[in-house]
């Protein structure tokens, strides 16, 4: 029999999955720098962001409980796939002929393919409590729009969703898994706003972001009756729901024997990275493990945390949404058309940025092309073929794997393996057919962001 050492898989029974969501904010040294009213930049207050949110999502944005019970209705559906398993990568540490350990958590087993399902399913939910018929959000590569179609379906929600204009044309099947989940999605800029009809009548060729299409489905929900709006990361009550990917981990990595000295995750707003380190850090905060390195992993075509300034910025391109205090390249930031759609967002969770600040995690930007060698590198060890996004940690993995080898230490690696890249294959043939290029975000970019930081 084998040991339980040489298992490649550590499954966590239904019975001991996490009931609670962990809440980082009354554990952080300093607290959170305050989250400011668009127009007054004074502190928000719960009834500010009523229009857009149940009230029950607010009171999480704030809450000072460490502990936020799981309800019963989402644990039934997070029972659909959940606990997700953790891995032991033996063939990948083979490969690179490393001492390392490295483990890694996989959320592609979700139905829609991605970790966005854990917060999705929750804000349905919590949308539905409160009578909530119809909700508007944006998405970028469209992992977000078709895990909160899927969870908008599960509730009996209508859902409309921007999708950024040029994963639209690229994607089309992340846009016919929303159509099959029932949503409707149309891409951004789109005539149907006044924040989209201002920027067809600039640019009619314009390629979209996420801050363009957060304007939009904000707008829509500010314009229509019984409408809320869902954001898919950067917001505490997103980090809060993906805590039970760290929260499993933890539990999966005592079975394995070992704790991590190593995570690494890849950040566009921050959301499944910070569901998987936050457990974790909080043990780095107490002294239990004060030298574990936590490795936040950007593109260098959106690079916010290794460039960007540390300032009060709005989350959309219009100004619509309150100020928060986060790494950012400014809300005008039009990305480059770079693969990892879900990266390309011009800000950072107010959590995972404020912990940077701190010192409590690194962060490391990459460029395209070496993410995919590391992506094709693990689909040919591993087998799962990764989304562009997890890819960029996939490489900081290798990477650290790779200096272990340098240094003989047998450091453990976890990786938030953050979904599948099965509707990204398009991706993967430009770069095996040598059409990828890597994209450096300019100086003078980050200098122009910084002009138009809003005054607070
Ligand atoms: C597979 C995958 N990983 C990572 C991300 C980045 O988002 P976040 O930083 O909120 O986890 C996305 C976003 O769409 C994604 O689809």
């Amino acid at each position: 029999m084998q040991s339980s050492k040489e298992r490649a898989m550590f499954i966590l029974d239904q019975k001991d999955m996490p009931t609670v969501w962990y809440n980082i904010l009354p554990d952080l040294p300093e607290p959170l720098p305050a989250v400011l009213h668009p127009a007054t930049r004074k502190p928000v207050t719960p009834n500010d962001l009523a229009p857009l949110f149940p009230m029950a999502l607010i009171m999480q944005e704030f809450s000072p409980e460490r502990y936020v019970e799981i309800p019963e209705e989402v644990q039934a559906v997070y029972r659909m796939w959940r606990p997700t398993i953790l891995h032991r990568a033996y063939r990948l540490e083979k490969a690179l002929d490393t001492p390392a350990r490295i483990f890694y958590k996989y959320e592609g087993t979700s139905p829609a393919g991605s970790h966005k399902p854990n917060t999705a399913v929750a804000q349905a939910y919590y949308n539905k409590k409160e009578g909530i018929k119809r909700i508007t959000t944006e998405t970028g590569a469209g992992q977000w729009g078709s895990s909160l179609a899927m969870a908008c379906a599960f509730f009996g929600i209508e859902l409309k969703v921007y999708m950024v204009g040029i994963s639209y044309r690229q994607k089309p099947y992340r846009r016919m898994m929303m159509e099959t989940w029932g949503a409707t999605c149309v891409p951004s800029p789109s005539p149907d706003t006044k924040a989209g009809r201002d920027m067809l009548s600039k640019d009619p060729d314009c390629p979209g972001s996420l801050g363009l299409a957060i304007s939009e489905a904000i707008e829509d929900c500010v314009t229509h009756p019984n409408t809320h709006y869902s954001l898919g990361s950067v917001l505490n009550h997103v980090l809060l729901h993906q805590t039970i990917i760290g929260q499993e981990s933890m539990k999966q990595m005592e079975m394995a024997g070992f704790y991590p000295d190593i995570i690494v995750g890849c950040v566009g707003g921050g959301s499944n990275f910070a569901g998987m380190f936050l457990p974790f850090v909080k043990d780095k905060i107490e002294g239990k493990k004060p030298d574990l390195r936590i490795i936040a992993v950007e593109p260098t075509s959106c690079p916010k945390l290794t460039k960007g300034p540390y300032a009060y910025d709005f989350g959309d391109v219009a100004g619509l949404t309150p100020l928060l205090k986060m790494y950012t390249l400014g809300h005008g930031f039009i990305p480059p058309p770079v693969h990892a759609g879900g990266l390309r967002y011009h800000g950072m969770a107010p959590i995972v940025s404020h912990l940077l600040r701190l010192g409590l995690i690194e962060a490391r930007a990459v460029p395209q092309l070496a993410t995919f060698e590391a992506g094709v590198t693990f689909a040919r060890t591993e087998g799962i073929i990764s989304a562009p996004e997890t890819n960029h940690a996939i490489m900081v993995t290798i990477d650290e794997a790779l200096k272990c080898r340098e240094s003989g230490d047998a450091k453990t690696i976890l990786l938030a393996h953050s979904g599948h890249g099965h509707f990204d294959m398009a991706a993967y043939d430009s770069y095996l057919s040598n059409k990828l290029t890597d994209y450096e975000y300019p100086e003078e970019k980050v200098k122009e962001a910084l002009a138009s930081l809003p005054q607070v």
